[in-house]
């Protein structure tokens, strides 16, 4: 048997080209679309046709795989941390747009950082920055450190994973002196729970989705100590539910920031709150 038998197979069951693509490579660890000639071994069947089983059971293709690209990076994934989504690389865009306008190399807090997946684009993408990334979960801190490791010695002493709820998880010593705060909080009405596709809402975890009866509790929280934190002319920026573009800038000048705006993701809605200090 072949692996385009199994893909064939696969492609009936799923009706999903790309994930039958992506389980073959997985399982063989060849090249498309050359693999698909080769002879499949014993080990490569079963581990195609528990991915295939996975998925059917309505599994995302991102935890069955085990990894998803998340800009530059290669991040592993699985239930603990929510898959990253387009919609943050488009957050770390923002972040390293603030980032441009220091001189120096910045200090920067990743505020629930669950796979890890803006702290290590930062520490991956803008030279010397040097990147706190916090959870609540002990379970994402352990798939973020995974992470950490699959960077490389030099990016990743640049980075450090702390535990607790987002400020009163970094040191003290820090307060004043960051020149970057980013998060993507959850952002999820307790109400809109329901609403969800259950591809989200039954297997991804409710603590990185859900943030209380408003959906703004987690960004409220985040912007109400963030000045305790950040340095003159430093930013936050946060990622929103784009119904949610009034209340986060009203947040932001509630909480004493200069200046908020917010911009748009990659398909125009409005995605990214951006919060600027006053020098
Ligand atoms: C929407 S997920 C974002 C994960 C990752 N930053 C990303 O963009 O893919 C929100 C993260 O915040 C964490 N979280 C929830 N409540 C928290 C709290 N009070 N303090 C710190 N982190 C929290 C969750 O565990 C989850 O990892």
């Amino acid at each position: 048997m072949t692996w385009r038998h199994l893909y064939l197979e696969a492609l009936g069951r799923l009706s999903d080209r790309h994930a039958a693509r992506w389980f073959v490579e997985e399982a063989s660890g060849g090249s498309w679309p050359a693999v698909l000639d080769e002879p499949v071994p014993t080990r490569g069947e079963k581990a195609f046709c528990s991915m295939v089983a996975r998925r059917e059971a309505g599994e995302p293709v991102q935890y069955v795989l085990g990894h998803w690209a998340f800009r530059r990076l290669d991040l592993m994934v699985d239930r603990r941390v929510l898959i990253p989504r387009p919609e943050t690389e488009v957050v770390v865009e923002v972040a390293l747009g603030e980032l441009a306008r220091l001189s120096v190399p910045p200090l920067v807090a990743d505020l629930g950082t669950g796979s890890g997946a803006i702290a290590l684009s930062i520490v991956t993408e803008c030279a010397g920055a040097e990147v706190w990334a916090t959870d609540l979960s002990e379970d994402a801190l352990a798939v973020a450190s995974a992470n950490l490791a699959g960077l490389g010695a030099r990016a990743a002493g640049r980075a450090r994973l702390v535990h607790g709820s987002w400020w009163h998880a970094l040191p003290e010593g820090l307060k004043g002196a960051l020149d970057l705060a980013v998060s993507n909080p959850p952002y999820v009405a307790e109400s809109e729970l329901a609403s969800l596709p259950s591809e989200i809402s039954r297997w991804e975890p409710l603590q990185a989705l859900i943030a209380g009866p408003s959906g703004l509790e987690a960004l409220r929280a985040i912007t109400a100590e963030a000045l305790g934190w950040l340095a003159p002319s430093s930013a936050l920026v946060a990622e929103i539910a784009p119904h949610q573009d009034r209340a986060a800038v009203e947040l932001a000048y509630s909480a004493g920031f200069a200046e908020a705006f917010v911009k748009p993701d990659l398909t125009g809605r409005p995605r990214v709150l951006v919060a600027r200090r006053r020098t």
